[in-house]
This record gives C-alpha cells, sequence and structure tokens, in this order.
C-alpha cells in the first residue's frame, strides 16, 4: 500500500475545506492493511461497531471515538450470524447512503462495510462462545444471538485492531458480554461504554423503532417509564426487588400492546439478580410491543 494513499484517507478528516465523505472500505484486506498504515503512524484508532441504520445514538458513539482518538473507524455490517431464522435479518433497514452522509458530517474517517460473503467465506465455522453473562436475559431469549455477537465483534477487532472500541449502554448486556470475551481471551482493546440516546419523550433511539406504528411508538414510552419508576423507588430506599419490579409491571400493563419478556434488577458487572438491592444496579428490561421486541436499561448508583 503506498503511504500516500493512505495519508489522503485519514487527512479527510482534517483541514478540508469542503465536507469529505468517509474513506469507504469494503474489502477486510484492504482494512486490515489501513490500519498497518496508521498504527505505523502511531495513529490512536477508534473503532464504533455498528449495523448501520445509523441514529443518534450511534453518532454519539462515533462523536466520543472522533474526540478520543486521532482515527475513527466505523464498521456498517448487518451481521447475519448473530440474527436467529425467525428473527429480522431479512427486513433490517440497509441504508449505507445515507449512513454516509451522517457519518461525513461528524467527520468520522473510515466506514468499513464488507459483505457478508467476504466476512463469511464459504467453509467459515469459528464461533466465539463467552459462556456466563451471555447465557441469562438476552442470551436465554435469544440463544445464539451473543456467540454471533462475539465471533464479529472479535473478527472485526483482528481486523481493526483500534486501541479503543466504543460501545452503546442501550445493549448494556451486549457491553458486559463482549468485556468478558476481551478480558477472557487476553484482546488488546479497551471498551468504553457510552450512555443511552433517548428521542423527546424518552424513548431509546433504536433502528427497530421504525417498525413501530405511531400508536405502537407512543405505547413504548413505557420501557423508560418503568425504569425511571425503578430509579425513584430504589433511590427513595427501596429494597425489594419485587416491589420493584410490581410497580414497573403496572406501568407497562398500562400498555395494550405491551408483552414483558423480562424485568431484572442485577449486578452491574455479573448481571448476577438481586432480590435484596444493595448497592450499584442495573434494571434491565425487554418488553414487546406488538411484534415488536424492545430492549432498554438504567444504571442506578448509590
Ligand atoms: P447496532 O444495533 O447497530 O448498535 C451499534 C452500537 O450503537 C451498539 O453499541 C449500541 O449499543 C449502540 N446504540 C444503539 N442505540 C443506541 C442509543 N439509543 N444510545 C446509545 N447507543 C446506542 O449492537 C450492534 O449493532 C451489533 O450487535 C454489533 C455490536 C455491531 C455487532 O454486530
Amino acid at each position: 500500500m503506498a503511504e500516500e494513499e493512505v495519508k489522503q484517507g485519514s487527512e479527510n478528516s482534517y483541514g478540508a475545506e469542503e465536507e469529505l465523505k468517509p474513506y469507504l472500505v469494503t474489502d477486510p484486506k484492504e482494512m486490515s492493511a489501513r490500519i498497518d498504515a496508521l498504527r505505523a503512524q502511531g495513529k490512536r484508532i477508534g473503532l464504533v461497531p455498528t449495523m448501520g441504520a445509523l441514529h443518534l445514538g450511534h453518532l454519539s458513539l462515533a462523536i466520543a471515538s472522533k474526540n478520543e482518538c486521532d482515527v475513527t473507524v466505523v464498521s456498517d455490517f448487518v451481521n447475519p450470524t448473530q440474527f436467529a431464522p425467525n428473527e429480522d435479518y431479512d427486513k433490517y433497514p440497509r441504508t449505507l447512503d445515507a449512513d454516509l452522509t451522517l457519518l461525513t458530517h461528524i467527520k468520522a474517517d473510515y466506514v468499513f462495510a464488507p459483505s457478508p460473503a467476504d466476512m463469511y467465506p464459504s467453509g467459515f465455522e469459528a464461533n466465539v462462545h463467552v459462556g456466563g453473562v451471555s447465557k441469562v436475559l438476552e442470551g436465554a431469549f435469544r440463544p445464539t444471538h451473543f456467540d454471533g455477537v462475539c465471533t464479529v465483534v472479535l473478527k472485526l477487532f483482528n481486523l481493526v485492531r483500534a486501541d479503543v472500541a466504543y460501545f452503546g449502554q442501550k445493549d448494556y448486556q451486549q457491553v458486559c458480554v463482549v468485556r468478558k470475551m476481551v478480558r477472557d481471551l487476553n484482546v488488546p482493546v479497551e471498551i468504553a461504554m457510552k450512555p443511552i440516546i433517548r428521542d423527546r419523550d424518552g424513548v431509546a433511539l433504536s433502528s427497530r423503532n421504525q417498525y413501530l406504528s405511531d400508536d405502537e411508538r407512543r405505547q413504548a414510552r413505557v420501557l423508560n417509564k418503568s425504569l425511571e419508576k425503578a430509579k425513584e423507588l430504589i433511590q427513595g430506599g427501596e429494597r425489594d426487588s419485587e416491589v420493584v419490579y410490581d410497580a414497573m409491571r403496572q406501568i407497562i400493563e398500562t400498555a395494550p400492546s405491551a408483552k414483558i419478556d423480562y424485568l431484572h434488577i442485577g449486578d452491574p458487572e455479573s448481571l448476577r439478580e438481586m432480590e435484596r438491592i444493595a448497592g450499584n444496579v442495573v434494571v434491565l428490561e425487554a418488553v414487546r410491543v406488538g411484534a415488536t421486541r424492545l430492549i432498554d436499561n438504567c444504571l442506578i448508583e448509590r
């Protein structure tokens, strides 16, 4: 790879008079070679793994990377292995052009958008299973989900070799699982977790919100409302998780199309459930609103 060519890619984000698009890479080998060159220049690299259909939640991670790193790589790949056969892989929104425009505005440097065939060539068989924290909650409802997430995230870490990888608190359990993978397998990357970005009505931004009808969208507010209630009770001194679950259920049940998959008060690291609340806790919930499954959570520090 010519040094000149690489320099141009990273110069896209600096000193340009007009907004330049991030450099789009589709070939994993090219991504890896460009990273080699950037690392040789001593650049601090930030990686933001996404499945595209970008919104402000994703962009907040890319902005954090922009602020903390020299080079920001956003991966944009709808990962087939983390979807079960009955899930929404085929209808998951794919909006690469719009994603590139948004990432131009925040001056991301590289977008890595490989094809499924390049990430999973024929004969691919590896599978990363971290056990423990990956088996509860989302892992119990979606038994193959975190193996798919860990496998693709480890591939991305190996291709991009970032100093820091940015994840959203929105998928709290995913952060716990990725951190465990990184710890157990000695992956040399720092995992940064950034806050949940919400709409004005409190609903956490999610690519899946677009599946909701207007009425379902209004009903979806019960997720954040029930978390707010949990926070109020716990900060007010409530120690019995059942009392908190009951109050959350009462709020969620005001939405006629809402069905609870789980409510969970747990240790912020191990996610081990707490019957008696002590110290810092995370409150996690998964609720189906009509046909759309939504997750949300809040960390309560005391
Ligand atoms: P995706 O759902 O596209 O999310 C990419 C990142 O954006 C995740 O770290 C997620 O937690 C974060 N995010 C989503 N909504 C957010 C919000 N409202 N506020 C803050 N952050 C938010 O998570 C995945 O993709 C995939 O599992 C992936 C890690 C890319 C592996 O395929």
